[in-house]
Formats: structure tokens, C-alpha cells, sequence
């Protein structure tokens, strides 16, 4: 196997433009967990969207913005540094190649504000999340709010602790930053920095937000039977977490 460790910088979205059509195609499968737990989940907290202006940060293809604009968004924008957008976008969506750490400085975003702004699987990738969530904050419209979801951070210390020979503790708490080959596509490894739960909640305080909702999404009864090993691999590594953020009345930076 030829693994290529792009992030030797420490910058985790440079494999990005590679991984992203593995990605797709990953979601695009009967059996994928996007497609039966976490954009259902997601999709559910966002609520009704008709009329509501959505920013999708790290939008991949900006599949699942495109089925908020037919459910009635409007003037939405996907951001993703991948650039691997949908060919043909509705009216009313558009797309920008751009670096999530950069929010603050995207002259396409300059003095716009949204009702929903969306990181899904893509606030890992910022390089300083206080300053990106940050940026965020000051860019939602008054009533707005955050829908922001990240891997539970046990699931990377159990499959650490088994790699390592480690307990679940030491690889929890360890601040190494780690590298893994990617199940979609075996030839790109990617670096992450570990984190605890206590480091993303802290991020959001640090960034002005509270934390309204929080949700670890399951699969249905159903979907257990059809999919038992996709059940088998949420008892061992959890899933997601999804928060639902709103910034902290009066907090101004
Ligand atoms: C796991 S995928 C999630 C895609 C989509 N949000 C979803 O839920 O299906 C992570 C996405 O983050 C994007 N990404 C990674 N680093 C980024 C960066 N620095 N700026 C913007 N997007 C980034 C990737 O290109 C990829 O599309």
C-alpha cells in the first residue's frame, strides 16, 4: 500500500482535493451512515428552511445544500477548498472554492449574513476553530443559528487503543496528533489532531457560542436489521455528535 501523509505541516485538508470524489461515492452507497444517520439527523435539527438564507462550510459536492434550496432555502452559499461542486446548482445556490480558515476573508462572504450556517464533518479541518467559529458567529443574522458535527472523539482513541496496545484512556487523553490510512481511499492517509469533548466545548465558549442542542444520532430499528454491521461498528466507535450553537446574547469580538 502506498500511503501519501499530506499533512506533514500539520495542515489536515490538503488531501482534500484527492479524497473528495472517494468521499462521494462513500456517501452515495446504500449503507452509508451519512445517508442513514447523520444527514437524516442533521436535515431534522435544521428544521423548515423556506425562505432561510444557509452557508455550508466545507460543503463537499453541496449535495445536501442543494436538497435545502429545493426544500425552499434561499441565496445559499457552499464553501468546500475541494472544489468538486455539483455541475448544474439551482438557482438561488452558490458555490465558492475556498479555505474554511480563512471565513473572516473570503471576499465573496465580505458584510453577508446567513440563518443557518452548516459544518458537517468539515470543522476538523480548521486551523484555528476559534477563529473560524468565530467568524461564523459575527455572520449569522439575529435568530440564527450553527448546526456544527464532528466524529465522537472516542472513536479515533478506541481504534488507537487497539492499533497501540493502549488503553481507551491514554489514547483519549494523548495529544499526539495521529495519522490513519482513509477507508474510502486507502492510498491518502490523513493527520488529525486529537481532541476530548472538553476541548469542543470549550472552543465553542471561547468562540461567544452556547450549545442549545446536542445530539449523538443512532440507526433506526429498522435500518439495525437491515444493516447489522453498520450497528456492529456504531457499538464499537459511537458515531457523531451534532451541536446546535447560538451565540451568547451581549458577547461581542
Ligand atoms: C467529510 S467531508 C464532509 C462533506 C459535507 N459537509 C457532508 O457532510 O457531506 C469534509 C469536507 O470538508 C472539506 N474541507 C476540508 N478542509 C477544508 C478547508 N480547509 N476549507 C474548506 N473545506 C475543507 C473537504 O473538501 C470535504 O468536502
Amino acid at each position: 500500500m502506498v500511503c501519501i501523509v499530506a499533512t506533514s505541516d500539520g495542515d489536515a485538508s490538503r488531501p482534500w482535493p484527492e479524497l473528495a470524489q472517494d468521499y462521494e461515492r462513500a456517501r452515495s452507497r446504500e449503507d452509508s451512515l451519512d445517508r442513514l444517520v447523520e444527514w437524516p439527523a442533521q436535515r431534522e435539527l435544521l428544521g423548515d428552511v423556506t425562505g432561510l438564507s444557509v452557508l455550508d462550510v466545507g460543503c463537499g459536492n453541496g449535495g445536501k445544500l442543494a436538497e435545502l434550496v429545493g426544500d425552499g432555502a434561499a441565496a445559499s452559499v457552499g464553501i468546500d477548498v475541494s472544489g468538486n461542486f455539483l455541475s448544474a446548482p439551482p438557482p438561488g445556490l452558490e458555490f465558492i472554492q475556498g479555505d474554511l480558515s480563512e471565513l473572516d476573508s473570503l471576499p465573496s462572504l465580505a458584510g453577508r449574513k446567513f440563518d443557518r450556517i452548516l459544518f458537517l464533518q468539515s470543522f476538523g479541518y480548521a486551523k484555528d476553530p476559534v477563529r473560524t467559529l468565530r467568524a461564523a458567529r459575527t455572520m449569522l443574522t439575529d435568530g440564527g443559528f450553527i448546526l456544527l458535527t464532528r466524529t465522537h472523539p472516542i472513536r479515533y482513541a478506541v481504534e488507537r487503543s487497539e492499533r497501540n496496545g493502549t488503553s481507551l484512556g491514554e489514547e483519549y487523553f494523548s495529544t499526539d496528533r495521529f495519522s490513519y490510512a482513509h477507508s474510502w481511499n486507502d492510498q491518502i492517509s490523513l493527520t488529525k489532531r486529537p481532541y476530548t469533548i472538553s476541548d469542543l466545548l470549550n472552543v465553542f465558549s471561547a468562540a461567544g457560542l452556547w450549545i442549545e442542542t446536542t445530539h449523538e444520532p443512532q440507526l433506526s430499528e429498522a435500518a439495525q436489521r437491515r444493516y447489522p454491521h453498520k450497528q456492529e461498528w456504531l457499538n464499537k466507535h459511537l458515531g457523531i455528535l451534532i451541536f446546535k450553537l447560538r451565540p451568547i446574547p451581549g458577547m461581542h469580538y
